[in-house]
């Protein structure tokens, strides 16, 4: 924990409250307030009414199994297919013709896909991913941007039980590499391109570069054509595939949903920690299915007949539990955007709420926030008067873009859901229920049904409301991580071993995340209080980058942190020691940008390098991250005197604040 308390107490705020209307607490999924003591008093067997939401080849009977803490197993001995329960049971249920996929790429062109459509392609793919050689729980990377055939690509893979691992289309070649290395994954789904701001990038020059640093055998490769004649005119080598001739060859082909027991595995998600490997986090079929299905049903308040829009990419856990598994599980129509909010215009996305009447719309605060810098003329242009109910998720919104969301977004009549979770809970964990409860701008809300989530000192002891400290979760959930992909010992050092007594058999889930609750039992979440980092509500590990800029020649070492960003939350600040020989100017600057760049992807790139000849060190050797933090965020410095080179920090201050 790199955090001290006096740091945590600093980013505390008042809080007022607001109340959901009655017109949407009569028609919520979830209205009734003793759904909280229900769960309590019934639990874990209150997990049922999740499981409940979906069909089941072999009725579970287990509802936990706690027998190997921490690797809890939830209806073990139950079996389903995912991909059966997003597409075929809707079909058989007489909703073929309902839409399941709405996608709108960045230049306005719209595909559709009804029930019926989907469970054809998702066929017609799992035939062809079979045909290639894909065998049960074989993992099968999908490096692939926001086009219609990424969800395909996933539910065909739950289809025939091989496990999928989305790599997000923004990182680099290396990280599709590392990604691939590490999972030992033999077959590649990728695209051609995709647009961006209008211009045609080239994606498959950066999946190809990244097959030359896999370093096993890889099968096969398959490739949307997504340019057309906008392409950069690759020639696919013998092992790669174009999509639209496989499902040609394929067409009219179906796969019986292959059964699946409830533990095995339904995907494998990569994400940053604190050291520069990133931890391949592991979901399984029943638990995390039943989890995104319900959190859906009782946070989203999604119903079969709304039209719903997550804003997220599906290369993150977002976009996998709330575009992809949680919405068509309960057979909702889903909205999938190809492009950016400003495109062509800063009123794209109204535009789309506009053109389809999205019912439910759910986004990341550094959006909210650069809405709110381009003003309120640009939703007020559009009519959102369809939209029921708004979300936010990915890092803490403050109360003023809280604020603005709800009135020029909602008009003061939908109410916000600020929810809480992680890539390794799978789904939503402290949030408000809308029809349920008041909401408090700033505070994400008490845990959900079910979750048990304290505010902890450092030696686990619950603490007083008011006071900020350690968010821990105190007994296991359904859509829990089940491990980190072959490396059990490494889940358990990262998420258990900070506040569990092994001995007195108690294990306790640790989020690295600092939180404070009030005197109704709200928690407000501070932020992460490892060496994580959250730009945009993307999740990036300091290590990860500091590698990076080791690696860029002339850079003898280099310490990166967070500093405050109006409307990213957090922008990355690099300080940087260069070799003897090398000058820290312009062109080294360029060199480490680029490294950071091919190393993670553009997302990671510093807004600031700092080039300095030291940095603040203790006399045991650990860098003061503390300390360059304050000074990126320019405030005030704290006590210096643990430095064995205290003097260096007025020098790093001057350098990036000026005099
Ligand atoms: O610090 C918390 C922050 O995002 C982290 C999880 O990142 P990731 O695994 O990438 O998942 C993001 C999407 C679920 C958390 O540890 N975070 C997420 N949601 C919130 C949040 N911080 C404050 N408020 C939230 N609503």
């Amino acid at each position: 924990m790199s955090d001290g308390d006096g740091e945590l107490e600093a980013r505390l705020v008042e809080q007022e409250e607001f109340e959901p209307s009655d017109e949407f607490v009569e028609q919520a999924n979830v209205s009734d307030p003793d759904i909280y003591e229900e769960f309590e008093e019934n639990w874990p067997d209150c997990w049922e009414r999740a499981a409940d939401l979906l069909d089941w080849d072999e009725e579970y009977e287990t509802v936990l199994d706690d027998s190997n803490e921490p690797f809890y197993e939830w209806f073990s001995d139950g079996t389903l297919n995912a991909s059966y329960n997003c597409v075929d049971r809707h079909v058989e249920n007489g909703d073929k013709n309902r839409v399941a996929i709405k996608w709108e790429g960045e230049y306005g062109e719209t595909r559709t896909y009804t029930y019926q459509d989907l469970y054809r392609e998702v066929n017609e793919f799992a035939a062809a991913l079979r045909d290639m050689g894909v065998e049960e729980d074989e993992v099968v990377t999908l490096y692939m941007p926001m086009v219609p055939e990424l969800p395909i690509a996933m539910l065909a893979c739950a289809r025939i039980g091989a496990p999928h691992s989305v790599v997000f289309a923004g990182f680099s070649a290396d990280a599709l590499a590392t990604r691939m290395n590490s999972a030992n994954s033999d077959y590649l789904v990728t695209c051609d391109g995709y647009y961006r701001r209008g211009d045609a990038l080239d994606h498959l020059e950066k999946a190809n570069e990244g097959l030359e640093g896999v370093d096993h055998d890889v099968e096969a490769t398959v490739v949307v054509n997504r340019l057309g004649d906008d392409g950069f005119g690759h020639e696919l080598a013998e092992n790669q595939h174009d999509w639209d001739d496989l499902m040609d060859e394929q067409r009219g082909e179906r796969v019986d949903p292959v059964e699946r027991d409830a533990e095995d595995m339904l995907f494998l998600m990569y994400t940053s920690g604190t050291t520069g490997e990133p931890k391949g986090v592991k979901h399984t079929t029943g638990g995390y299915l039943a989890y995104t299905a319900w959190t859906s049903h009782a946070v989203l308040d999604l119903k079969p007949e709304d039209t719903y829009w997550c804003s997220a990419d599906i290369g993150w856990i977002t976009g996998h539990s709330y575009i992809v598994y949680g919405p068509l599980a309960l057979g909702t129509t889903t909205v999938m955007y190809e492009g950016t909010p400003d495109f062509p215009e800063r009123d794209r996305l109204w535009d789309i709420v506009e053109k389809y009447a999205v019912d439910v719309f759910y986004t990341a605060p550094t959006a909210i926030r650069a809405f709110m810098k381009w003003g309120s003329k640009f939703p007020e242009r559009r009519d959102l008067s369809s939209l029921r109910l708004l979300g936010t998720v990915g890092e803490p919104i403050n109360p003023r873009a809280w604020k603005w969301y709800y009135k020029h977004i909602g008009s003061e009549e939908c109410p916000v859901v600020d929810t809480w979770w992680q890539t390794e809970t799978g789904g939503m964990m402290i949030t408000t229920l809308p029809g349920v409860k008041n909401m408090k701008p700033g505070s994400a809300g008490p845990p959900l049904p079910g979750i048990d989530a304290r505010i902890v000192d450092t030696e686990g002891e619950q603490i007083e409301p008011g006071r900020a400290g350690y968010l821990t979760v105190n007994k296991p959930w359904p859509g829990m991580l089940r491990t980190l992909y072959k490396n059990d010992e490494r889940f358990i050092n990262e998420y258990w071993a900070e506040y569990s007594d092994e001995d007195a058999d108690e294990w306790v889930y640790f989020p690295e995340d600092g939180a404070k609750i009030d005197e109704d039992g709200y928690m407000t979440i501070l932020g992460r209080v490892d060496d994580v980092i959250n730009v945009s509500g993307h999740r990036l590990g300091t290590m990860e980058i500091e590698s990076a800029i080791v690696g860029v020649e002339g850079v003898a070492e280099a310490a990166v942190v967070g500093g405050n960003h109006e409307v990213k939350g957090e922008a990355v600040y690099a300080y940087v020691i260069t070799e003897d020989g090398y000058e820290g100017d312009d062109e080294m600057r360029g060199r480490i940008v680029e490294g950071v760049e091919d190393a993670i992807g553009p997302i990671a790139r510093p807004e600031q390098v700092v080039f300095t000849p030291e940095l603040p060190k203790t006399r045991s050797g650990k860098i003061m991250r503390r300390l360059l933090e304050e000074i990126a965020n320019e405030e005030e410095i704290g006590d210096t005197t643990t430095l064995r080179n205290p003097e260096i920090v007025t020098d790093i201050q001057t350098k990036v604040q000026g005099d």
